[in-house]
């Protein structure tokens, strides 16, 4: 890598998983043990900026506008240390991130967070990486962020290889394959923030939970069913899949000792509400999911987005709802 100052920004969204990332099967290579499927999002967006000085003499981390904690500048210095070892290079650098949405606040941050500054950093450092390399690089700052490289619908290859190479992320349609699709986003007041990192909760899954390894037997079928169903852009078949996911993800971790609770009593009663407008539909009309976080998505078509959402405002406890659709995935800028 040329002296002096070099720099480089990248923009990226946080993605939502239809198909959960839980568990991995190799921790050293961030390796998981089974293969996910999301979405990623438009109008959230996380635009970061690095730039490499041999004058620092160690990482910053500013976002948002503040110094981050020492922790979140930990995990941002040892995903610079693997583009440095790319590069050659000792240079620290700086680094600049702002999210246009509340951090941490169950929006999956950190995934838009890892791919924007796995982005900015190789690009910085005069990398060229394939969007498929920078995926790899990208899940060793959290595993979700694999797949916030690409735009639309993603699908995370756990892969077969003890060496990795055949895990990475690809886009398996554009944002513009389903335009209808829509994403409510219920955000519930008083979210706890994750007292435990998802990377760390998720092993205690596989070590505690009696339900995970028939969770990691059903999932070929799911995820096949739920990446055929988005190809036929067929929402019936869609939404009971989502919502089975989901159910099989908050049984794994509500089996786990001790036991993960991620959500809220407003995020419960968003889940009944789905339940019940389907009931009353006679056929699927919405789905819901979450991550480890409080806030539910409500997946819908646009024509029903609107009694979706009213319904969703009317629980107390339901902050206020974002429409999201899906959208494009990094850049640089
Ligand atoms: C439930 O990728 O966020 O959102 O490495 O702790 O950042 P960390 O893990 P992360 O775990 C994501 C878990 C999930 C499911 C998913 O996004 O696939």
């Amino acid at each position: 890598m040329q002296r002096g100052k070099r720099s480089a920004s990248y923009e990226t969204s946080p993605n939502i998983a239809l198909v959960k990332y839980w568990g991995v099967r190799d921790p050293a290579r961030a390796l998981p043990y089974n293969s996910s499927l999301s979405v990623t999002l438009d109008r959230l967006r996380t635009r970061t900026r690095v730039e490499f000085s041999a004058e620092l003499d160690r990482d910053t981390l500013t976002l948002n506008g503040r110094p981050a904690a020492p922790a979140a500048t930990a995990a941002v210095s040892a995903l610079l240390d693997r583009v440095r070892n790319a590069a050659r290079t000792t240079d620290r650098a700086r680094v600049v991130s702002r999210n246009n949405f509340p951090t941490a606040s169950g929006l999956a941050s950190s995934a838009s967070g890892f791919a924007a500054l796995a982005g900015a950093a190789t690009a910085a450092a005069g990398l060229r990486f394939s969007p498929q390399r920078l995926s790899q690089l990208a899940r060793f700052g959290s595993g979700s962020a694999c797949r916030s490289i690409f735009g639309g619908f993603v699908e995370w290859r756990a892969g077969r290889r003890p060496d990795g190479r055949d895990c990475y992320a690809r886009p398996l349609y554009p944002a513009r394959h389903w335009p209808q699709l829509v994403d409510v986003v219920a955000l519930v007041a008083g979210a706890p923030e994750k007292s435990v990192r998802s990377a760390v909760a998720m092993q205690a899954t596989i070590t505690t939970s009696p339900e995970y390894a028939r969770r990691l037997r059903e999932l070929p079928r799911r995820l096949a069913g739920i990446r055929r169903a988005i190809g036929r852009r067929d929402a019936e078949a869609l939404f009971p899949l989502v919502m089975e996911e989901c159910d099989s993800f908050r049984l794994v971790c509500e089996t786990t000792r001790p036991s993960l609770d991620y959500l809220t009593a407003a995020s419960r009663e968003v889940l009944a509400a789905v339940r019940a407008l389907n009931a009353e539909a006679g056929r699927p009309v919405a789905a819901y999911t979450h991550d480890a976080g409080a806030h539910v998505h409500v997946f819908t078509l646009e024509r029903e987005a609107r009694r979706v959402r009213e319904r969703l405002r009317a629980i107390a406890g339901v902050e206020r709802t974002l429409l999201l659709h899906a959208g494009a995935g990094g850049r640089r800028v």
